[in-house]
């Protein structure tokens, strides 16, 4: 039994060879004839195969024409050339085993009608069924591997920074808590010395590395107990943060713009068929948004220069705007898409903005920091120069009533051969909205986490 899967199929040559696949039926057409063509998918690319299935076949009458949608199968035939004109090759079975069938097929929730996301988002565990999810797990994982690639490429090692933590790397925000239970599962236990949480970034102890081996970035989930039930934001979010010695906010912007632009055109090149099909049920545009996202350069701009051109259109953007006031994403979108028509850095924001960590510019008012936006997500970089001075970054501790207790190590990085380095965090879900189109961020990870929901 020579098994091979449908991505093979279209990949290399095997036409006219006697092969088995294993997939699930995505439809069944039978013809007046005596035929009957199902279409199969088995996940490792978007395309199906046409299967034609003879009524000779022992199990026609009794099986195959009982075969729904989702029905998993085992098919052995040959591969021919399609008499049809709409697929390329089809398999002539002479062999089908049903290995699972769909129990009730009208009550199965992934039925072949047109369903919206916002309804499939009510079945994550059965979700990636469907071709839209087969196109977004397979685009989401270039890019995971694409960000890996580009960083081992230039050098960069990669270091696993803790998941369970007693800082609050970005000195506020809430937190999820990490406790022990009884073994009933009731009562809360101490288990370490002190309180922890689950992670909101990696980058202080990621800092310690990068003051040592130079060039590191980590890559994990991370965590924000924040109430913000928006398109954009999970509770539980992947995070790829790079940290750089001896850089500074210039060279981790230009690094922040080849990241994304390599990414991006990983995707176009690896993921052609996805992309067609997102371009048919997502975003028109696709290839000529990414496209052009390869050829325009980011504009770099100061947060002052920001406010006076959002204080000039303010008629379109009809919020309050004032320098040391965040920019919401209405402002940050408008930025982007209509002002610039362009991703744009935001350089140098007032340091009341930004966490403790952050390297203070000579005005004394504002920090040496990034954010990167993007059409259609808006902030999906944010980055600065840390620090690096011991009485500086003492003064902001305190400043901010930081307990410096808990920043005592992260002190001694600076005590003992203190370097400029800089740094940033990309969030790779706003990542995959920006490449697929996807209007809600609950689409870009398998299973969402946000207020009030943490299925499964
Ligand atoms: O801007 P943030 O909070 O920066 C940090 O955490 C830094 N410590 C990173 C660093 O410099 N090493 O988060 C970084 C990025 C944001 O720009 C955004 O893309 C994403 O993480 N992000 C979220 N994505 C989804 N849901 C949320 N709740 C997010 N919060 C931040
Ligand atoms: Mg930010």
């Amino acid at each position: 039994m020579f098994v091979i899967s449908i991505y093979e199929i279209f990949s290399k040559i095997y036409i006219l060879k006697n092969i088995t696949i294993k997939g699930w039926v995505r439809s069944r057409r039978d013809s007046k004839k005596g035929l009957s063509f199902l279409s199969i998918y088995d996940g490792s690319t978007i395309n199906i195969i046409q299967v034609v299935v003879k009524n000779s076949l022992n199990n026609y009458n009794t099986e195959i024409l009982k075969l729904t949608i989702g029905c998993s199968v085992q098919i052995e035939g040959k591969l021919q050339y399609s008499h049809g004109k709409l697929q390329k090759y089809e398999i002539l079975a002479k062999n089908i085993t049903i290995l699972g069938w769909i129990e009730n097929p009208a009550l199965y929730p992934m039925s072949a009608k047109k369903h919206t996301v916002e309804y499939i988002r009510n079945f994550c565990h059965l979700r990636s069924r469907t071709n839209l999810f087969g196109s977004i797990t397979r685009i989401r994982n270039v890019i995971y591997h694409s960000l890996h690639n580009f960083l081992y490429k230039k050098n960069y090692f990669w270091i696993s920074t803790p998941i369970i933590t007693s800082i609050n790397t970005e000195g506020a925000g809430s937190m999820f808590k990490v406790s022990m239970l009884d073994s009933n599962n009731i009562k809360e236990k101490k288990f370490f010395n002190k309180n922890v949480f689950l992670t909101v970034s990696g980058q202080l102890t990621l800092e310690a590395y990068a003051c040592s081996l130079s060039n590191v970035y980590s890559f994990g989930p991370t965590f924000r107990a924040e109430n913000s039930n928006t398109k954009r934001h999970l509770s539980e979010f992947w995070m790829l943060e790079v940290e750089t010695a001896f850089s500074n906010l210039d060279n981790i912007s230009k690094l922040s713009e080849t990241l994304l632009k390599y990414t991006v055109d990983k995707v176009l090149n690896k993921c052609g068929a996805d992309l067609v099909f997102l371009q048919k049920n997502i975003d028109s545009n696709i290839f000529c948004r990414l496209n052009s996202f390869l050829s325009i350069p980011f504009v770099r701009i100061n947060y002052t220069d920001v406010i006076n051109v959002l204080l000039k259109k303010s008629y379109e953007i009809k919020e309050n705007i004032s320098w040391g006031n965040d920019l919401s994403i209405q402002q940050e979108r408008y930025l982007v898409e209509k002002y610039f028509k362009a991703p744009i850095i935001i350089q140098n924001y007032p340091k009341s903005l930004k966490a403790f960590y952050m390297r203070i510019n000579s005005d004394n008012q504002t920090v040496s920091a990034i954010d990167v936006l993007l059409p259609n997500v808006g902030e999906i970089i944010g980055g600065s120069e840390r620090e690096e001075r011991l009485c500086v970054l003492t003064q902001r501790i305190h400043e901010l009533g930081l307990n410096e207790k808990d920043y005592i190590w992260y002190q001694d990085l600076r005590k003992y051969g203190t370097v400029p380095h800089a740094g940033f965090g990309l969030g790779f879900e706003r990542l995959i909205m920006y490449i697929t189109g996807l209007k809600n961020i609950r689409e870009a990870i398998p299973f969402p986490r946000t207020v009030k929901h943490a299925d499964f």
